[in-house]
C-alpha cells in the first residue's frame, strides 16, 4: 500500500506545491465570498484529534469540510480511549481504516510522526510543540493578499524563538526566500541544530529594537505555549522586554503590519494599541485558517487543481 502524503510541517510541500495551495486557497475564499457550493469531499470525514485546547484550528477544520460537503468528528483524550492509555500508533491504525483524513494537535512532534507512520490517510499536523504549519499557511495568504507575496519581504518574529511559530516562519522564510528576523532572549532563541537546519534565510537577535529594523511585517505569539504553564512566571519577566508595542513598530519600515496567530494577551507579547491599531491584520489572518485549510483537505483528498496538476 503506497505510503500516504501527510501535512507535518511546511517543508513538507515544495516551494511550487506551497505556492500553488496558496493561489487556491485564494480562489477558495472568493468562491466562498461568492456564495458558490463547491463540495468534492462528500461522503468524506475528517477525525480531528486534539490533545489540547483550540478555537481556530477547531472551528476552522470543521467549517471547512463542512463547506467541501464532508464531515468532521471531533475526538479528545477525555472521551476517547486515547486518555485511558491506548497507544497514539494504535488510534492512528484504527481511525484511519474508518475516516479519509486525520487532524491532529499534539504535544511531541516525534509523537505526531510515529501516528502518521501507522496512519493509512493522509495525518495533517495541527500544531505540535515543534511546527504550527496551518497557522503558517494563513499567514502566508495574508501576505499574499498584502503584497502578492511574502518573497523578498522582512518578517520580523519577537518573542519565544525557541516555539513552533518561530519554527515554522524559519521554514516558510526558507521556502519563499524572505528574510526572517527573530527578536529573543537568550535561552528563548533557536537551537544550534534548528538553525543549522532550517536557518539559511534568519537572522537572530538577543534584543527586539534590532530585531525589527526594516520589517514589512512584525509577528509574535504567546510568551508562555500550551504545556509550558509551570515556567510561565519567569517567562513573563524574561520576555518583558520583548512585547511588540507602538514604540517597537515605531522602529520597523513606516506602515509595517502586525499578526499574531491568537489567543493573544493583551498586556503581554503585545499591547492593545498594536493589536486593536490600523496596521493589524489579526482578524483576516485568523479567517484565513479557513481558506488556507481548505485548500490542503482539498489537495490531500486528491481533488482540485493543485492535486490534478501534480506540481
Ligand atoms: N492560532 C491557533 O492555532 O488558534 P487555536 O489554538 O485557537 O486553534
Ligand atoms: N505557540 C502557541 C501557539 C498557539 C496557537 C502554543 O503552542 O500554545
Amino acid at each position: 500500500m503506497k505510503a500516504p502524503r501527510h501535512f507535518l510541517r511546511l517543508q513538507d510541500f515544495s516551494r511550487r506545491e506551497l505556492e500553488a495551495l496558496l493561489h487556491r486557497a485564494a480562489e477558495l475564499k472568493r468562491m466562498q465570498r461568492a456564495g458558490e457550493s463547491y463540495t468534492p469531499l462528500a461522503q468524506r470525514t475528517l477525525a480531528m484529534v486534539f490533545e489540547k485546547s483550540s478555537t481556530r484550528t477547531r472551528v476552522s477544520f470543521e467549517t471547512g469540510m463542512a463547506q467541501l460537503g464532508g464531515h468532521a468528528l471531533f475526538l479528545s483524550p477525555r472521551d476517547t480511549q486515547l486518555g485511558r492509555g491506548e497507544s497514539i500508533e494504535d488510534t492512528a491504525r484504527v481511525l484511519s481504516r474508518m475516516v479519509d483524513l486525520i487532524m491532529i494537535r499534539t504535544f511531541s512532534h516525534a509523537g505526531l510522526e510515529a501516528f502518521a507512520r501507522a496512519s493509512r490517510v493522509p495525518v495533517i499536523n495541527g500544531l505540535s510543540d515543534d511546527h504550527h504549519p496551518c497557522q503558517l499557511l494563513a499567514d502566508l495568504l495574508t501576505a499574499q493578499e498584502l503584497w502578492g507575496s511574502v518573497t523578498g519581504r522582512t518578517v520580523a518574529f519577537i518573542g519565544d524563538g525557541a516555539n513552533n511559530m518561530a519554527r515554522s516562519w524559519m521554514e516558510a522564510a526558507q521556502l519563499l526566500d524572505f528574510q526572517l528576523q527573530i527578536g529573543a532572549p537568550e535561552g528563548f532563541q533557536p537551537s544550534a541544530a534548528v538553525q543549522a537546519e532550517l536557518g539559511a534565510r534568519t537572522r537572530v537577535f538577543s534584543n527586539a529594537q534590532a530585531a525589527v529594523q526594516n520589517a514589512d511585517l512584525v509577528v509574535t505569539d504567546v510568551w508562555t505555549s500550551m504545556g509550558q504553564e509551570a515556567e510561565s512566571a519567569e517567562r513573563l519577566a524574561r520576555f518583558a522586554p520583548f512585547q511588540v508595542n507602538a514604540a517597537l513598530m515605531a522602529q520597523a519600515k513606516p506602515g509595517a503590519v502586525f499578526m499574531h496567530c491568537l489567543p493573544a494577551h493583551r498586556g503581554e507579547e503585545v499591547s492593545a494599541e498594536v493589536i486593536d491599531g490600523p496596521h493589524s491584520l489579526v482578524w483576516e489572518e485568523a479567517e484565513n485558517r479557513l481558506h488556507a485549510q481548505k485548500a490542503v483537505l482539498e489537495f490531500l483528498a486528491g481533488f482540485g487543481p493543485v492535486a490534478k496538476s501534480g506540481v
